[in-house]
């Protein structure tokens, strides 16, 4: 762990920087690349020489240059980021060594879902967990982290990797003694957004508004028994790999957050000795080399670190997706086969059940009136059934509103009737005793509780109640973002489907206590939220599938793997037409030349696209498969059926490795007239039958 001194220097270094607000809007953050084999010699070092180098650009009348020079980047890129005018900038671009620039750029976080009312629901990274992650660094990129909570205990934990070179900074909120072996560093990246917005105070690592606490503890968190949403899903926790080590790098507060940041702990976390990077985090529409994610992934992919990116929550529509490079592994938000429920009881005996994640507890066998309000919108309407329970129709798409309106009113309960299972899910977590009903079960609660008996119209509910095998599921949740990816549409995304949906995990305290404004007890406030979901359902296995940049004597045996290196992504970049300079913004090495340009990366999947004017046409992939068993084996090739017309062919169709590494090529080639929407697979089977590799083909 760091020293106290050093971060408290740190903290008093960010408020300096918070303090500059005579800094005026004609000036803005840039990135700059640099090319560091062309550093003059007499610097001995990148720092010193950006910092002279914004000396001579500085205009003298302008706030000094020392104060104005962001970061110094080593890992994720090669240069610095700094505020400056317009006119500075173009001076910045004769300096010698100067690649290219780009303005800071706001981050955009996973977190349009329910996540910001339920502390559920958001993108999780996926990683070859083996051993549950002992000994494996996972450095999250994301809101900070909520130390105290019991997910980040570290008992059954052992000492702290020495190859591991990170701090935990101490600042206001946040003890450098919270960490321990679990969470073993903590740093917070804020000067960007400082720049941006003077007004901001820099924050310390402390997670306040819950998406990094829940990533980090549905990823890594340790066990925690009797753990509890309020009563649904009890059990043990654990996050996916309970025993890793978790870093927590902070870049984004109350929502906001910049590339320069996101840069800035990227580099540190390659720099510290992360095995995995998790970001769930993006920035849509930006080019390749001008998104921090690509480059910073593919310096950390370089170094052998695996980075796992979620695709965002922007679906259904396609082409919808940010993270799609080749060199991380993108995860869609998948639903389990969970349901959390509750019951309607009228006094007669008719019940309902429905969705619900109210957290309280309704009072056992008390029953009170249950009115059909209709439209629950209505202010008036929800005073006159003060102290009952409503049933709300949604017909008119408000159902957000009716249950704001709801909660703010002083009924007893309530039942929402309503198919928009997309503000079902945004809502569910209530502070006032709601069931959710589709339509069909809810219209016949309407018609009972309108023709019934007057017995009929006394109500009382039953929550807490978590139903396991809900069919179908897996399924990929409605708001997943889609493919293909906008900035490489050549290489199927995402990769994989990973439980993302109604997933509970930790949860900042502060969090917690904004969502306990209800009027009936609760549970054990202590037990902190956690992720039950990795206990039933794992994360979709990537099936034997490598994606990304897979090292094969890391992999668990899926029998085959793909995978690529450093140049392919080169050869990639040069068929997608990007510039020298381009190239080396984004791999940070110098390319003489493009010598083989291929699309064609050796990737787990295949896409194509279908042809406007529907001739017939081939298509061709060549790929190497590594096999990782043991002993010799015999994988004969499956596909799956197509329409009239699309040939599919595979060749060799068989092939028999002798021992372990073996590579082997093959090509599959689709010809024929391609449609749109066409899904297919490749499976590779061993002969005993006991291990299939499947790669999806796509015609989009
Ligand atoms: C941090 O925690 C340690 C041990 O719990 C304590 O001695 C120290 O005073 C704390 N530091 C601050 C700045 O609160
Ligand atoms: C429910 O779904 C059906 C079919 O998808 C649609 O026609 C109808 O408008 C929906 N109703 C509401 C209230 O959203
Ligand atoms: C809640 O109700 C109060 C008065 O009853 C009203 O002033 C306020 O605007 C309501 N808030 C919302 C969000 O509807
Ligand atoms: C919660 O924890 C605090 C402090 O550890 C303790 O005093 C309190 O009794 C606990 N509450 C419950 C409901 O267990
Ligand atoms: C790259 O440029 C060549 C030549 O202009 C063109 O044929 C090819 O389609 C381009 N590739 C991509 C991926 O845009
Ligand atoms: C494929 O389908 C999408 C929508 O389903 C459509 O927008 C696109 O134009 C189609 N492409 C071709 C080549 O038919
Ligand atoms: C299909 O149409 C495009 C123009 O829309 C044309 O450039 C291309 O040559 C056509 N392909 C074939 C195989 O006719
Ligand atoms: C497999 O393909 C690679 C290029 O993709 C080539 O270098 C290698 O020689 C091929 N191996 C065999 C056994 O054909």
């Amino acid at each position: 762990m760091g020293t106290c001194s050093n971060y408290v220097f740190l903290c008093f270094f960010f408020l300096s920087v918070a303090s500059q607000q005579s800094i005026s809007k004609a000036y803005e953050t840039y990135i700059v690349h640099m090319d560091v084999s062309l550093m003059p010699k007499p610097f001995t070092s990148h720092h010193s020489w950006y910092t002279s180098s914004l000396a001579t650009v500085a205009d003298s009348s302008s706030p000094p240059s020392s104060s104005r020079l962001l970061y110094t980047y080593s890992n994720a890129i090669n240069g610095f980021s700094a505020i400056l005018s317009s006119a500075e900038l173009e001076a910045v671009k004769t300096l010698p060594g100067y690649l290219s620039s780009t303005k800071d750029k706001p981050v955009k976080l996973d977190t349009t879902h329910s996540y910001r009312f339920l502390g559920l629901n958001h993108d999780h990274g996926a990683w070859p967990a083996s051993n549950y992650g002992d000994n494996v660094i996972i450095g999250l990129v994301d809101t900070g982290i909520w130390p105290e909570s019991k997910s980040f205990k570290d008992d059954g934990i052992g000492e702290i990797p020495s190859r591991w070179r990170g701090v935990c900074e101490s600042c206001s909120d946040f003890n450098s003694s919270l960490c321990n072996r679990k969470l073993i560093g903590a740093r917070s990246f804020g000067k960007g957004m400082l720049a941006k917005k003077p007004e901001m105070s820099m924050s310390s690592p402390r997670d306040t508004e819950g998406h990094g606490t829940h990533t980090s503890s549905t990823a890594a968190g340790n066990y925690v028994e009797d753990a509890a949403f309020y009563g649904y899903a009890a059990g043990t926790a654990r996050g996916v790999a309970p025993k890793a080590r978790i870093a927590m790098y902070k870049v984004v507060s109350g929502g906001d957050g910049v590339v320069s940041d996101v840069l800035a702990a990227v580099d540190q976390a390659i720099d510290d000795g992360v095995d995995v990077l998790s970001m769930s985090l993006g920035f849509d529409s930006l080019a390749l080399d001008e998104d921090p994610i690509a480059v910073g992934a593919f310096a950390a992919m370089e170094k052998g670190i695996f980075v796992s990116t979620s695709a965002g929550n922007a679906g259904p529509n396609d082409g919808t997706l940010h993270n799609g490079y080749p060199w991380v592994l993108n995860v869609a938000a998948g639903t389990l086969d969970r349901k959390f429920e509750g019951t309607l009881h009228l006094s007669d005996g008719y019940s309902v059940t429905g969705q619900s994640l109210y957290p309280g507890k309704f009072p056992a066998e008390k029953y009170f009136s249950i009115v059909y309000v209709v439209a629950c919108q209505n202010e008036g309407s929800l005073e006159k059934a003060r102290g009952k329970i409503v049933v709300c129709l949604d017909i008119t798409n408000t159902l957000g509103l009716q249950v704001v309106r709801v909660q703010n009113s002083s009924v007893v309960g309530a039942v929402f009737v309503s198919n928009d299972t997309d503000t079902i899910e945004f809502f569910i977590r209530t502070t006032t005793p709601t069931l959710f009903l589709e339509l069909k079960q809810g219209k016949k609660l309407v018609d009972y509780i309108t023709n019934g008996s007057p017995e009929a119209k006394q109500a009382s509910f039953k929550f807490h109640e978590t139903r396991f095998n809900a069919k179908p599921s897996p399924q990929l949740a409605k708001y997943s973002s889609r493919g293909p990816s906008r900035v490489s549409p050549y290489i199927l995304k995402p990769d994989i489907l990973a439980p993302g949906d109604s997933i509970l995990a930790s949860c900042p305290a502060a969090v917690r206590s904004a969502m306990m404004t209800t009027s009936y007890v609760l549970d054990n406030m202590n037990n902190s939220i956690q992720d039950l979901g990795s206990q039933r359902s794992q994360p979709a296995s990537p099936l034997g599938i490598g994606a990304g940049h897979i090292d094969p004597n890391k992999a668990l045996n899926p029998g085959l793997v793909y995978d690529t290196s450093s140049e392919d992504y080169v050869n990639f970049l040069c068929a997608m037409n990007f510039t020298k300079n381009q190239i080396q913004t984004i791999t940070r090495s110098v390319i003489s030349s493009c010598t083989n340009p291929s699309l064609d990366l050796n990737y787990p999947s295949f896409i194509t696209f279908s042809d406007a004017n529907g001739t017939n046409s081939v298509r061709e992939f060549r790929r190497t498969v590594t096999y990782v068993g043991q002993g010799s084996s015999v994988y004969t090739a499956r596909i799956s059926e197509f329409y009239e017309g699309l040939s599919v062919r595979v060749s060799p169709d068989t092939i028999e490795f002798k021992r372990k590494f073996e590579k082997k090529n093959f090509t599959l080639t689709i010809e024929g007239k391609m449609m749109n929407k066409t899904f297919g697979s490749l499976s590779w089977v061993e002969s005993k039958g006991k291990i299939v590799v499947r790669s999806p083909i796509v015609i989009m």
